[in-house]
């Protein structure tokens, strides 16, 4: 888990921007293809439109978002087609295909959701670069035809999707509000027996489903119903599971590698995601809010990890190319999203693996593209979760990503490297602004792991680094004490972050600990085990990297056991080190 690094193929502006022009040119000649459907739709059909056009501008670039409503026939493809009048250029799309000609835009469906019944509304969205004026384009056509009605003008309010009808039982905008969260009682035992311990031991962890025996239960330990009948015991009504079991997963990491083969995408749905689904349905467990984060270091690795990248590992490739990742997120989605008290949180990675524009959006857009796969609906997501399992800071108080050193942004120093984000709560609300712009429900909500991300301790700064130069700066304010923000084993100088908390700032459901503090993220060197469990080096401190940490050392902490295994080391080295600090 832990979201192998990966930082973008960061670099300058100008690098990325070379590659989305190849981009874009592959994209013009689908779109020939796409053209003649598009014509043939029109004989048939009458195209009429509604179009609101929303932006989100930070000066040198923007978000777009468009709504499209269809106030004509149904339509079983479309294209939309829009001018600037200035020199904004597309930098990447989500929901649908974009492409650009000069200033024509055109996008068009995508194969997930070219079908448009009468009356139903579709927001496509997308980021630009520019500079000197952004005005808003004032005519849009849908399939050839004028949009509003009026020559095509936008209409000043975006429209609210429809809710999903299908969208079961009631839920609670927010279940961490009012909510009395089950400590897990076997985490808390060895968090107590550590000198120190009690001073946590009753917080509430994330319970690990990491292979298909531990829904019964590992080695006598709990299984799934028995940590549900002792969240009823305790009184408690919220209860955070972590379905973390995908084929071939981990597949740019070897620390958490697991028991299921690459092609055993069958066995995940019969054998892990339908017993979970089975037991959680059980009307007992009816008013439990049973939190559901699904498959840590997933569904992003297919896009920062695969051909194309410097960063790429056969087995991504082949996990995109198989399907096993986006079959079996939106199987367990759909599965799980059945359930009426069950709230699915899909894993967001964090602002270290994607902050960076080639892997923002793009990973928003595939993890949509899984909530519609495998019978799954957008409806069934009920948010998002950053940071599980990692060490990126929540709030860096020294710089932000707008600060300048002598005309030099933040962003170009070593340690941020081109970065949109400095820290994980500006982050995490992005990716929510970003996830609705791609389609999802406007009420999703996002939880931040804060498990290990504290930084305090006495290497913490105190205040802002020397002006002197922007590296300076920056790396004489950062709490986040990493060597480098792609490393993610068993971190030295990490503390507990956040304690768990509800609703902490706008956009944010909870401050979480789904890492179980003291519980290792992979051996420090080779261990024979039966769990599935590579060696990865960069849980080993005598190594000296590779690409996905810019070969830097791994700032790993010695003698550490197989992840998931007690770290007595590390569980000390976080409670020293927490932040904000323990009494
Ligand atoms: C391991 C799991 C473990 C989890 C929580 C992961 O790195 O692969 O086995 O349950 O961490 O500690």
């Amino acid at each position: 888990m832990r979201s192998q690094g990966s930082p973008a193929p960061a670099g300058p502006p100008t690098r990325s921007a070379r590659a989305r022009r190849g981009l874009a040119a592959g994209t013009a000649a689908l779109m020939l293809a796409g053209g003649v459907v598009a014509a043939a739709q029109q004989a048939s059909a009458a195209a009429s439109c509604k179009v609101a056009y929303t932006k989100n501008d930070w000066g040198s670039g923007f978000t777009a978002s468009i709504t499209i409503t269809n106030t004509g026939d149904a339509l079983s493809s479309w294209t939309l087609r829009y001018s600037y009048s200035g020199n904004q250029r597309l930098a990447s799309g989500w929901n649908g295909r974009w492409s650009q000609s000069g200033q024509q835009i055109t996008v068009q469906n995508e194969a997930w959701n070219g079908s448009l019944a009468t009356g139903a509304t579709i927001n496509v969205g997308a980021q630009f670069s520019y500079s000197g004026t952004n005005a808003d384009p004032t005519s849009f056509t849908l399939n050839g035809t004028p949009c509003n009605g009026d020559g095509g003008g936008p209409t000043p309010t975006p429209t609210t999707p429809t809710p999903d009808p299908t969208s079961p039982g009631n839920r609670l905008d927010n279940p961490y509000v009012g909510a009395k969260p089950y400590v897990n009682p076997e985490w808390s035992a060895k968090a107590a027996a550590e000198p120190g311990g009690s001073r946590i031991a009753n917080q509430p962890t994330g319970v690990w489903l990491d292979r298909i025996a531990a829904i019964e239960g590992v080695n006598g330990g709990m299984g799934l119903r028995d940590h549900l009948d002792e969240a009823l015991e305790q009184g408690a009504n919220l209860i955070q599971i972590v379905i973390y079991n995908l084929p071939g997963r981990d597949c740019s990491a070897l620390a958490s590698n697991g028991e299921l083969g690459p092609d055993d995408l069958p066995r995940y749905k019969a054998e892990y995601i339908d017993p979970i689904a089975a037991i959680m349905d059980d009307a007992k467990y009816a008013n439990l809010r049973i939190v559901t984060v699904i498959e840590i270091d997933s569904l992003p690795n297919l896009v920062t990890n695969v051909s194309g990248r410097p960063t790429a590992t056969e087995m991504c490739d082949r996990m995109k190319a198989n399907g096993g990742y986006v079959n079996g997120v939106g199987y367990a989605l759909n599965k799980l999203g059945a359930i009426p008290n069950v709230y699915n949180y899909i894993d967001a990675g964090h602002h270290g693996w994607l902050g960076w524009d080639d892997n923002f959006g793009p990973s928003v857009d595939l993890i949509y593209q899984a909530a519609n796969a495998s019978g799954s609906t957008p409806a069934k997501v009920h948010g998002f979760i950053t940071n599980t399992a990692n060490y990126s800071a929540l709030k860096e108080p020294y710089f932000t990503i707008n600060d300048t050193v002598n005309g030099t942004s933040v962003r170009q120093s070593k340690w941020v490297d081109w970065n949109r984000f400095v820290d994980e709560l500006s982050y995490a609300q992005a990716f929510r602004e970003r996830a609705v712009q791609a389609g999802f429900d406007r009420n999703v909500g996002m939880l931040i792991d804060t498990s290990r991300n504290g930084w305090g301790g006495p290497n913490r700064p105190t205040g802002p680094g020397p002006m002197t130069d922007v590296n300076a700066y920056v790396n004489g304010g950062r709490i986040d004490r990493r060597i480098h923000l792609g490393n993610w084993c068993n971190q030295a100088g990490a503390g507990l972050g956040e304690r768990p908390k509800a609703a902490p700032e706008p956009g944010i459901d909870a401050y979480v600990w789904i890492k179980p503090p003291g519980e290792s993220d992979g051996a420090s060197k080779e261990i024979q085990n039966d769990e599935g469990k590579g060696f990865d080096r960069m849980c080993d401190p005598t190594y000296t990297g590779n690409a996905r940490n810019g070969n830097n050392m791994s700032g790993a902490l010695p003698d550490a056991p197989l992840s998931g295994h007690w770290f007595s080391a590390q569980f000390q080295e976080l409670m020293r080190n927490a932040y904000p600090p323990l009494n």
